[in-house]
């Protein structure tokens, strides 16, 4: 375990972290950029960012709880020192993307009921599988749940955002960046730690293999709901862009996910390719671990 020890420490993660890629950053990003103007003049656009970064925060605030809350219940120091850095990793988050919120008008006062009306309840009941591990102090149920559920998710998902903001949207891309090479490293962790102490006790695998396959129930069908919204404002998102590369004197160009051209796919495609690149991650990642991916029952449309 001694290079997993070195490789999880916190003088690792000070140096990596924010002695790193966060040096100089406010709130994940450089400090003059802004949200687009034109994004902020649209009220449709606006409001699907502030659904969008909605769901981030309620994402974040849950794996907030989960670390914190493994940190008490992991059964060695070096993991409980990594679970301490990826606490204020997710503060961290949950903090950046409320300020994302007040960057697109939300007011401190309506932070709580703007994220009660437009939180997803699919998202709501993910993240109560993964909090019941949790608070049962289930240390290996939750680190799968966390680190390689709720993270495998999390890592994509903020890909595929990124991948679709770097031309036009460079705060929030930038946002992301640091955020996504923070889930790398709290999903490698999951992937070395819990192989051996799934090898330890292998009594635990039916129960957390039902746990993997009711989370990607939930997940599927928080993409599902999601994307209805997305696909309302598609075409005003690229009328918008078009603009702003006509201004700009630019060739609008493929932004290409996983083989997907973002700037051209529908609603439907873009979900797909979400959907199938995070449930082929799941896969790799519970094989490394010993653990038999289960196929959820797809959502009712
Ligand atoms: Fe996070
Ligand atoms: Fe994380």
């Amino acid at each position: 375990m001694s290079t997993f020890l070195s490789g999880y420490s916190i003088q690792r993660w000070l140096e990596l972290c924010p002695q790193g890629y966060l040096d100089e950053t406010v709130y994940g990003h450089g400090p003059d950029e802004k949200e687009p103007e034109a994004l902020l003049a649209n009220e449709p656009l606006l409001e699907d960012a502030i659904r969008t970064t909605v769901q981030l925060v309620v994402g974040e605030r849950a794996a907030l709880a989960a670390s914190s809350g493994l940190v008490n219940c992991a059964p060695d120091y070096p993991s409980k020192n990594f679970l301490a850095t990826q606490t204020l990793d997710e503060a961290r988050h949950v903090e950046i993307f409320t300020q994302r919120l007040y960057d697109l008008g939300v007011r401190s006062e309506d932070l709580e009921s703007t994220i009660d009306r437009y939180v997803n309840p699919n998202l709501v009941k993910f993240a109560e599988v993964l909090l019941e591990k949790v608070e049962a102090k289930d240390f290996v149920a939750g680190v799968v749940g966390q680190n390689i559920v709720l993270e495998g998710m999390a890592f994509s998902v903020f890909e595929m955002m990124e991948t679709a903001s770097r031309q036009l949207n460079a705060k929030f891309a930038n946002t992301l960046t640091g955020t996504i090479a923070d889930e790398r490293r709290h999903v490698g962790f999951g992937e070395n730690r819990i192989g051996s102490l799934i090898a330890q006790y292998p009594e635990k695998k039916p129960e957390i293999e039902r746990m993997q396959a009711e989370m990607s129930y939930h997940m599927l069908a928080t993409f599902s709901a999601a994307f209805s919204y997305t696909g309302e404002n598609v075409a005003e998102g690229r009328r918008v862009a078009a603009e702003a590369f006509a201004e700009r004197g630019e060739e609008p160009q493929p932004i290409t996910w996983h083989g997907t051209d973002l700037s051209a796919a529908d609603a439907h495609q873009m979900e797909a390719v979400l959907a199938e690149t995070v449930l082929g991650e799941f896969k790799n990642r519970l094989g490394r671990i010993g653990l038999d991916y289960q196929t959820p029952i797809a959502p009712a449309a």
